[in-house]
């Protein structure tokens, strides 16, 4: 198996978001490498967060890249617009994309790198015939629309099937595992090779945060 790196992506969906600016530099501060910027549309996930306004503004708060997840239908109506707000890395989900191809080119014209989600029931095989064509796949480890739900287990067969293709065919990619990940989950997560972890409330309720971040590494 592929030996990288662990990286912390936070999740702002869950911090004091009426003070998105100075929640996004205790972000930095403690370390982590990515700001994780869900966006619902209450039709994909039963639930609303925030969109292209609050991206185009947090975006000039910080250095820190912005990794964009979009839980929205047709994501290729959209993307062009989120990378021009500043998005750094687009995913979008499997399940909600007309057109996966579509939505890869034109995250790649537009200057992003691409990720493809799936929901914790999408099998694996639904992103193998993207694998080469992709920077990562995020394998959602809740059932996407809020922060703060347990970890679910039964998603770890999947984040090792996913691991082991993409070595077979050599290919270099990211798995991102969202939902549930705190110093505890993260180990089997690790092990089962995902390497970008996704956490909010995790991280906005520990003591430190610092500490949390080093902990989930
Ligand atoms: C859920 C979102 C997650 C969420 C994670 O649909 O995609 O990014 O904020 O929150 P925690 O870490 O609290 O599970
Ligand atoms: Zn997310």
């Amino acid at each position: 198996m592929t030996e990288k790196n662990i990286l912390v992506s936070a999740s702002i969906l869950g911090c004091d978001l009426a003070n998105i600016e100075s929640e996004i530099k205790r972000i930095e501060k403690a370390g982590a490498d990515f700001v994780h910027f869900d966006v619902m549309d209450g039709v994909f996930v039963d639930n609303i967060s925030f969109g292209l306004p609050v991206l185009k503004s947090a975006k000039t708060k910080t250095n820190l890249p912005f990794d964009v997840h979009l839980m929205i239908t047709e994501p290729e109506k959209y993307i062009a617009e989120f990378a021009k707000a500043g998005a750094d890395i687009i995913t979008f989900h499997s399940e909600a994309a007309k057109d996966i191809k579509k939505c890869i080119d034109i995250c790649r014209k537009n200057g992003c790198k691409v990720g493809i989600s799936v929901k914790p029931n999408t099998p694996a095989s639904e992103v193998f015939p993207f694998l080469g064509e992709v920077d990562m796949v995020l394998v959602m480890t809740v059932e996407p629309g809020f922060g703060g739900q347990g970890f679910l287990p039964f998603t770890l067969e999947k984040i090792e099937q996913i691991r082991k293709r993409a070595d077979k065919l050599s290919l270099d990619i990211d798995i991102q595992v969202d939902g549930g990940i705190t110093d505890e989950t993260c180990k089997d997560v690790k092990k089962s090779g995902a390497n970008i972890l996704v956490a909010g409330t995790y991280l906005f309720k520990a003591d430190n945060m610092k500490k949390a971040v080093e902990l989930l590494k």
